[in-house]
């Protein structure tokens, strides 16, 4: 039989050509009739299998069974997966995810499934212009081979095997057999680490008894930096680690567990300001204990910047945190001056300070929860409409109500629109449904028909608010372009300087106003794509502005108390 043919007739063809690469859950359901808990194998071990890549310095291609087409003797393969090694040169510049093959077409595949043992072809190919030598791994779980890893080594790369290299490709043979005995990747077992250490990180081998046979150069001067002073090599890696730890405090379990090669963990170990990241691979062949790989990361700088972070994180929202108090306290200092005049103009006044201030305070507060220069708006302007309506004389009463999604906004925007919300709010209370005018209503007469409403609609690049009230009207011959009243200039100065939008009033058919504040919202960053999509905002809803719950959380706002 003729040697399988690597080109790009077999590659070619897959459903990636339109750009982005399917997903290994994708292929599975739509081309092989894997099990729910296979394919959770499949997964466990290709989010591990860059270990294999690096240690064989080979091409790794994950095959798996397609669904045999009714009546059809027996099935092709579909690539579901691929990993390139980070320690040599590809065999694959293009990608081969998607790609299928006809029954019969790789008989190294079928072999190494069929026999669940790894095969290796015996000559090497040479289609691609370079010599590959190609092996087939089977993945066994239970017993059974429900996929096949193709390993392709570029033999050109091929050097003169340095120690390393050797340990190297040793190690990726026992996890080749791990693989096709069912032994790796680990049931039950997943990567806790956000970024587990890597073969090119720093790498010690140990025997079985936990004695390191092999320390590459990155291992021994994370070591070194530990405090290490003796020789890694020959040592017995589990005390030797214990020694460096001992300042007093206990040995950690997992430590001793992961440099004893005895379990597959990861752990950190932090001595005089260095920290280093270790994770063990304990090597199991055919029953037998054969040692252990433990990857070695040294992450002190990462950590150092890590700690930064989080401190100027947290300096950002201590400020802001200051900045709500004092401008609550603001707040309270003009309401106790409001009660100390007689003039009810003069007492107006301030009391709508107090409401200005406020409103601020509302996203200051917001903000200092925030972890980042991000808020959820829809917060706000719960907080707003309900503070705007506790302001309003008592014969008012109407609720407004909120309707769609604000969404995430930058502090930026949500400072501004905070009080024009509140402007624009206190309008509707003020003058549509004030106790000195009447109202129109929608459908009964009288200030308790009244209905105040918040609409938010989200495009990609625009926002739109309206707030529509019921209530007695413009009043005639009003022209937003010249009121003199502070409410609609901060209004108009907000919306159009300083957000960039529009801002119109015009009367509502059957009686009240509309306000539409139109507002560029000019890109969403993928972080408050995520921060909505987390919340389960993504549903549209409706809301009343005040239900208990809301109310109580409403307190611990700006200028709510008395
Ligand atoms: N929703 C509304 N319904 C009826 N009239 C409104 C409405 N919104 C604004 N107006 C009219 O526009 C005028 C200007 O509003 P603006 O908010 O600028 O000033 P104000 O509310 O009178 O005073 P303040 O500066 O305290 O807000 C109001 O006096 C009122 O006549
Ligand atoms: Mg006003």
């Amino acid at each position: 039989m003729p040697g399988p043919a690597r080109t790009g007739k077999i590659y070619a063809g897959g459903p990636c050509n339109h750009g982005s690469v399917p997903t290994l859950t994708d292929l599975a359901r739509n081309f092989t009739s894997l099990s729910g808990a296979d394919l959770e194998w499949l997964h466990s071990l290709v989010s591990d299998w860059q270990l294999l890549a690096d240690l064989s310095f080979a091409d790794l291609i994950l095959w798996v069974p397609s669904r045999a087409p009714e009546g059809a003797p027996s099935s092709g393969w579909v690539a579901v997966a691929q990993m390139r090694p980070t320690t040599g040169p590809t065999s694959f510049p293009d990608d081969v995810v998607g790609s299928q093959v006809a029954p019969g077409e790789r008989p190294v595949l079928d072999t190494a499934r069929v026999e669940r043992r790894i095969h290796r072809e015996s000559d090497p190919d040479w289609t691609s212009g370079v010599p590959v030598r190609a092996e087939a791994i089977p993945v066994t779980r239970d017993g059974r081979a429900i996929a096949v890893i193709e390993r392709s080594t570029n033999l050109n790369g091929a050097r003169t095997p340095s120690r390393l290299e050797l340990t190297y490709l040793a190690g990726a043979d026992d996890l080749s057999r791990m693989i096709s005995e069912g032994t790796f990747p680990y049931p039950g077992h997943d990567t806790t680490l956000v970024r587990s250490p890597r073969v090119g990180d720093g790498m010690l081998r140990l025997d079985a008894a936990g004695r390191v046979t092999y320390a590459s150069p990155n291992a021994q001067s994370a070591y070194r930096r530990l405090g290490l002073t003796g020789d890694l090599m020959g040592a017995e890696l589990g005390s030797a680690t214990a020694q460096l730890a001992a300042t007093g405090a206990p040995v950690d379990e997992s430590l001793m567990l992961v440099t004893r090669g005895r379990a597959p963990r990861e752990t950190e170990i932090e001595v005089n300001g260095t920290v280093v990241q270790l994770r063990s691979i304990p090597l199991v062949v055919g029953g037998q204990r054969t040692g252990a790989l433990v990857l070695v990361r040294d992450v002190t700088e990462l950590r150092r910047r890590e700690r930064e972070l989080l401190t100027k994180e947290a300096t950002i929202r201590e400020i802001h945190h200051r900045v709500k108090n004092n401008l609550q306290t603001v707040a309270a200092l003009l309401r106790l001056q409001a009660r100390r005049l007689s003039a009810p103009e003069a007492r107006a006044a301030l009391q709508e300070a107090v409401r200005r201030v406020g409103s601020i305070a509302i996203v200051h507060e917001t903000l200092s929860h925030a972890p980042e220069e991000i808020v959820d708006f829809d917060d706000i302007a719960d907080r707003v409409a309900m503070m705007a309506g506790e302001v309003s004389s008592p014969e008012v009463r109407v609720t407004p109500k909120i309707t769609g999604q604000f969404g995430m906004l930058p502090a930026t925007v949500a400072t501004p629109l905070a009080m024009v919300l509140t402007e624009l709010l206190q309008n509707a209370l003020q003058h549509g449904f004030g106790s000195t005018t009447k109202s129109s209503g929608w459908g009964t007469a009288g200030a308790d028909a009244g209905i105040i409403e918040v609409v938010a609609a989200r495009a990609p690049e625009l926002l739109t608010v309206t707030v529509t009230d019921s209530g007695a009207g413009l009043p005639p011959g009003f022209d937003l372009e010249n009121t003199t009243s502070l409410g609609l200039q901060i209004v108009r100065t907000l919306v159009e300087g300083e957000l960039g939008g529009q801002i119109s009033l015009r009367p509502r058919d059957g009686g009240g106003t509309i306000a539409v504040v139109d507002l560029p919202v000019r890109y969403e960053p993928e972080a408050m794509r995520l921060a909505r999509i987390v919340r389960g905002a993504a549903a549209p809803r409706t809301r009343r502005v005040g239900s208990p719950a809301r109310r109580r959380r409403g307190h611990e706002g700006a200028a709510s108390g008395a």
